[in-house]
């Protein structure tokens, strides 16, 4: 670990204020790959430029796409339909989304490719992707072990399936359907239950037909030569993960409020404001009704906390909330009463394991936690013993919780392992230092 990769957090009195969070991840991803599939030139406000994203738009620019950025504004001119081979392996660095969206169009081009990633990209599970490429007609290697990435595809001729998914995975949904893409005739997804549907908002968006019903998600396929479509203008809302920090904090403590401003409100998305107002937080939200209808809806969330009590969070709310879940449980530390989070075994292979990674950081500020196969049980109230050590394990969205966390504790507390933020909030410390005062 780098000397720097460290942050002291001191305690705070209270969150307060206004932000504006950067863009979405899950939409800059697949923003960024239409883009650069698209005929002529699209342009991107509010591209979130994080490392997840940037190596997307980095591989598509590898694959032909003419990329220019300024700050969050890119513009891109696509291919017109088909990629042309990067000539090397493609880095998605830390990107779950990354490399498995990316898998999908791979499948359906000519040509062989690899992509690989970091040291937690290379340990989480890539079957889930290649078990429906390969029955698309795909050839899929896992180079790495116990079915890891290095992952190689031969891309070419694909058929229409109908893909009944094992795990309630939009990255899995997303992988299948963009291969579709590709294939002849209309390739369906089921899903075990409803996940975030950025994928077909972005298809719908660029006029190729999606249909969505129930749990059911269809594509129209174009074949080898895949569909022809117009590159357009995107505008990427604020990331609801990312404002999940300051919500939750301010929600903590009573007399904190705390505004977030032009972020998505897509329902898929914001399931944990229903955890929040179940727990007593006062939750308003004022929709942008200028927002366009069929694209993301966007508007302002403002958080009031009024003190928390406990609750379950489980069921069909999960794959809503699924990368909120670890600041979930640092709600969960603060409340009355304990808060159960169970039917969420998909944490243990995000970024780390997290229902893990998220029990050491509690236990070892002294709340008392007990983990759960697909969950845990947090018992809330404990006091917040400062002085200790996290350690985020490289995991982003475990070091930003286990910051919010801090917050809270009788001491300075130093989490470890920070750099990883960059890969979704590369300004999170200015924001907290502007929300929480001395902290940053
Ligand atoms: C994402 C889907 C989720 C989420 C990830 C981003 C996406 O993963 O955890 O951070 O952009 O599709 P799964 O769909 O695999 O649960």
């Amino acid at each position: 670990m780098n000397e720097s990769d460290f942050m002291i957090i001191n305690p705070s009195v209270g969150i307060k204020g206004k932000v504006v969070v950067p863009g979405d991840k899950s939409v800059s991803h697949r923003v960024a790959m239409l883009s650069g599939l698209a005929s002529g030139e699209s342009v991107i406000e509010g591209f979130l430029t994080a490392e997840d994203c940037l190596n997307t738009l980095k591989a598509v620019e590898s694959m032909g796409a003419i990329v220019s950025r300024n700050g969050d504004f890119v513009r891109v001119k696509g291919t017109g339909g088909k990629f042309k081979s990067p000539g090397g392996m493609l880095d998605m660095g830390n990107s779950g989304t990354g490399m498995r969206l990316m898998a999908g169009l791979l499948a359906g081009q000519d040509f062989v490719s690899e992509m690989t990633g970091d040291e937690s990209l290379r340990s989480r599970p890539m079957n889930r992707i290649k078990d429906p490429l390969e029955k698309m007609g795909a050839r899929v290697e896992l180079l790495g072990t116990r079915g890891c990435a290095p992952v190689r595809i031969y891309g070419g001729k694909l058929r229409a399936i109908e893909y009944k998914s094992p795990v309630a995975s939009a990255q899995v949904k997303s992988c299948v359907l963009l291969a579709g893409l590709f294939a002849e005739g209309i390739t369906t997804v089921i899903e075990p239950k409803a996940t975030r549907d950025h994928t077909e908002k972005v298809l719908q968006g660029v006029g190729i037909k999606v249909e969505c019903n129930g749990l059911f998600v269809s594509i129209q396929g174009a074949g080898q030569a895949g569909h022809r479509f117009d590159g357009r203008k995107w505008v990427v809302p604020g990331d609801f993960s990312s404002a999940a920090f300051w919500l939750v904090a301010a929600a903590i403590s009573e007399g904190s409020c705390v505004t977030v401003e032009n972020v998505g409100l897509n329902p898929r998305r914001t399931a944990l404001l229903d955890v929040l107002r179940r727990m007593g937080a006062e939750v308003l939200i004022n929709p942008d009704t200028s927002s366009i209808d069929d694209w993301e809806p966007i508007g302002t969330i403002t958080v009031k906390g009024r003190g928390l009590k406990g609750t379950e969070i489980g069921g069909d709310e999960i794959p809503n909330l699924i990368d909120e879940l670890p600041v979930a449980a640092v709600a969960g530390a603060m409340a009355e009463g304990k808060t159960v989070i169970r039917d969420a075994a998909e944490l243990r292979v995000k970024e780390s394991d997290r229902i893990a990674t998220m029990a050491k950081a509690l236990i070892s500020l002294g709340v008392k936690v007990e983990e759960r196969p697909d969950g845990m049980i947090v018992y809330g109230k404990s006091i917040v013993k400062g002085g200790a050590i996290i350690d985020s394990r490289g995991d982003h969205r475990i070091a930003m919780a286990s910051a919010m966390l801090s917050l809270f504790a009788d001491a300075p507390v130093r989490i470890n392992n920070i750099a990883c933020i960059k890969t979704s909030y590369p300004t999170f410390w200015e924001h907290l230092k502007q929300l929480a005062g001395a902290n940053g």
